[in-house]
């Protein structure tokens, strides 16, 4: 796979999770009676999809990125970044009314959504463009995540 190939395939597992992790908290905005499903949901995924991605992000895409030194102090506030993500999942899994979930999950969306499109435009894009990053040989255990992307299901 050329690294274009690579960056969009990466680019559309963002958008697609950004867009899972938004439907699932507009419809605990909806659920305000019956709430504790909607949490699940939303807390579930991101535990089971959105921190593990970050888990394999920084030993891969950020680990190479680390090492351009125009990308370092981008890459440690990205780490940061999964950090107040990892807190903010544990609020929502703590809150104790229906408000409190949803003013959560309002945050963690916003803020993932701004952090995936961080990835995008100045990390992905910085190591796309790179001629010495192979991004398929960099991807390594994101290899896995991203072929759901790259082969969809008919
Ligand atoms: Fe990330
Ligand atoms: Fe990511």
């Amino acid at each position: 796979m050329t690294n274009e190939q690579v960056a969009n395939a990466m680019r559309a597992h963002h958008a697609s999770m950004v867009e899972e992790v938004r439907q699932r908290t507009e419809e605990l905005w909806r659920t305000a009676t019956d709430w504790g499903h909607a949490r699940h949901a939303l807390a579930r995924y991101l535990q089971d999809e959105i921190l593990p991605h970050a888990r394999a992000e920084e030993g891969t895409v950020y680990a190479r990125g680390q090492q351009i030194p125009a990308l370092a102090g981008l890459v440690r506030s990205m780490r940061y970044e999964h950090e107040v993500i990892g807190h903010l999942t544990h609020r929502l899994e703590q809150a104790f009314d229906w408000h409190a979930a949803a003013d959560v999950a309002s945050r963690v969306a916003e803020l993932f959504a701004v952090h995936a499109g961080k990835e995008d435009r100045f990390i992905i894009a910085e190591l796309e463009a790179s001629p010495d990053a192979n991004l398929e040989d960099i991807l390594g255990g994101l290899r896995e995540e991203l072929a759901g992307e790259t082969h969809p299901p008919a």
